[in-house]
């Protein structure tokens, strides 16, 4: 499975997000890889009623019904047809103890991807919360042109597989080729979760077919 973040990249402002939204759907069809794009509030329910796919935000807030202005609730999003959410990104992290609140009460069958950038954290929450995925994303790699876990700290994802192969660890930041994915998969990665390399390049829909077929 493969997550697109779109973030709020200009390449996503309005019309684009459709497009590029478009272009996962038809990857993913074309590979029968499961493609999910991540997008803003703004756009998931024109993605999800008019391209009938599963989409995800990129950021839920802790509030889930009241008197809070401004707030993205993941009940509403569940019952409006968005299927999940990245949670705790490393651009939108959460006050600490705060993920463990709202998974107690989070909506049935709506996916939680929790990003997680250490180690030590990543194994905490695979031993103890056990959330839909996980995502191991180091900071420090997100965005990298030439740097990825796969090449800079493949001995993690392999160590996290291998200690709790009942949650599906997925890997993200600094991904800008098909051996990134390779080698995560080999390594026991359940998928990949990426934005840069496919939301700004100039052929999105050949970069993301190219990852696709790794798996
Ligand atoms: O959520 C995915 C993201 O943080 C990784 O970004 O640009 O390194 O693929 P990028």
């Amino acid at each position: 499975m493969i997550v697109v973040n779109f973030k709020i990249y200009e390449e996503t402002f309005g019309e684009k997000a459709f497009e590029l939204a478009k272009i996962c759907k038809k990857v993913s069809q074309k590979t029968k890889v499961k493609i999910i794009p991540a997008v803003s509030a703004l756009d998931a329910l024109r993605i999800r009623n008019e391209l009938e796919i599963d989409v995800w935000l990129q950021n839920v807030d802790e509030v889930f019904e009241g008197a809070k202005s401004g707030s993205i609730s993941p009940i509403q999003a569940q019952m409006l047809g968005v299927s999940g959410s990245l949670i705790n990104h490393s651009e939108n992290k959460k006050k600490p103890g705060s993920i463990k609140k709202m998974l107690k009460i989070w909506p049935n069958k709506f996916k939680a991807m929790v990003c997680l950038s250490s180690m030590g954290q990543t194994e905490r929450w695979a031993k103890n919360i056990k959330p839909d995925y996980i995502a191991y994303e180091p900071k420090n790699l997100i965005g990298s042109k030439d740097k990825s876990v796969a090449s800079e700290k493949p001995d993690i994802i392999k160590k996290i597989v291998e200690k709790y192969p009942e949650v599906p660890i997925f890997v993200g930041a600094g991904i800008h080729s098909a051996r990134d994915v390779e080698v995560s998969l080999k390594l026991g990665a359940k998928g990949i979760l990426i934005s840069s390399y496919i939301v700004k390049n100039k052929n999105p829909e050949e970069r993301l077919e190219e990852l696709a077929r790794c798996f």
